[in-house]
């Protein structure tokens, strides 16, 4: 494993075993190999953008002293449940694209480290009516905020084939994507798609090769769609070296190419501007990244057979010189 300490670094106490609930809500992945790759320091201030079941937040206060904080972000109201009695967290309902507002807003200027874990929790898959899981007929809805307009059912009405077609070839490397968007703009003339079942009778003639890893595919695309996730995973990108302190830390654990592909560049570059162009006064613009993880971490072997979800998880971790 990469040894991602760097000199600053404490002795760590080992993470205490997380409760039931936590557990059950959402198993945090790579959770040790995050809190190695915050570089904890007791006192620092620390963001959770994905709170999610609270795993790896409960982690962090783990390492925290009385003076710590840590501020954890999720735009999921369900998220609020599984907050921890503990005066040194502090909640925004939000999404984590929006950091740098909410950090002022909470008079945060600068902060020790950053952490994302991105995509969906277990519980939000788990969850019937939530629509994001083929093993249901629910809603196409796939909102992670519920106070955002647009859901699944929407982009299935009013994207035009051309933007569906990008959609699920970009998104969820659906090999046939031109004919799903072809069908899918044939079935909604004939009736309107806003079910799980719905979506799939409408596109079961096209669905091509085992239909569980076909439809896995294209929810990814729509749930990708319908959050902006890709959108706002670069507008957290480009806050992070705003408010990190120098010697900070940013971890994100990614569960698809395209993000894992993001993080990299981002982590390489420290922007996602054309670096080559030197600014108006001919200087070349300085990476203020420094890469701690070469090769993005992945799940070791008991990880691997404990949480099937951990298959994907890749983490990199980046410190602001
Ligand atoms: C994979 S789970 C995080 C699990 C968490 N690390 C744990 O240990 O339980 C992702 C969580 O982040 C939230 N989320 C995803 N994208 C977000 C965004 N752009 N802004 C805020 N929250 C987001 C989701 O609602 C979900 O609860």
């Amino acid at each position: 494993m990469v040894n991602m300490n760097s000199k600053r670094s404490e002795s760590k106490p080992t993470i205490k075993r997380l409760n039931n609930e936590t557990m059950q809500y959402h198993t945090p992945v790579l959770l040790n190999e995050c809190i190695d790759g915050l570089n904890i320091q007791p006192a620092g201030i620390f963001v959770d953008c994905t709170f999610g079941g609270g795993g790896h937040s409960i982690a962090i206060l783990q390492h925290l002293n009385e003076n710590g904080k840590l501020i954890v972000f999720d735009q999921d109201e369900d998220a609020r449940k599984n907050l921890p009695n503990d005066e040194r967290i502090i909640f925004v309902p939000q999404n984590f694209r929006h950091l740098q507002r909410f950090l002022r807003l909470h008079k945060v200027a600068k902060v020790d480290g950053i952490l994302a874990d991105l995509g969906v929790s277990s519980h939000q898959f788990d969850e019937a009516d939530r629509g994001f899981s083929i093993r249901f007929d629910a809603a196409l809805d796939m909102r992670m905020d519920q106070r955002q307009a647009i859901t699944a059912a929407d982009i299935l009405k009013n994207f035009s084939e051309l933007q569906l077609h990008k959609m699920f070839e970009q998104y969820g490397e659906v090999t046939n994507a031109k004919t799903l968007a072809k069908t899918i703009v044939a079935k909604r003339s004939l009736a309107p798609i806003r079910t799980i079942n719905e979506f799939k009778t409408a596109v079961h003639a096209v669905v091509k090769g085992n239909p569980q890893k076909y439809f896995a595919q294209v929810f990814q695309a729509l749930r990708i769609e319908v959050n902006d996730e890709l959108g706002a995973l670069k507008e957290l990108l480009e806050q992070t070296v705003k408010v990190l302190q120098p010697g900070g830390r940013v971890a994100i654990i990614t569960f698809h190419s395209l993000e894992d592909r993001i993080v990299k560049n981002f982590f390489r570059d420290g922007t996602f501007e054309n670096t080559a162009i030197d600014d108006v006064y001919g200087h070349r613009f300085e990476n203020p990244l420094r890469v701690i993880t070469k090769k993005p971490v992945t799940a070791g072997e008991k990880e691997l057979k404990e949480n099937t979800r951990s298959r994907s998880a890749k983490l990199r971790v980046a410190e602001m010189k």
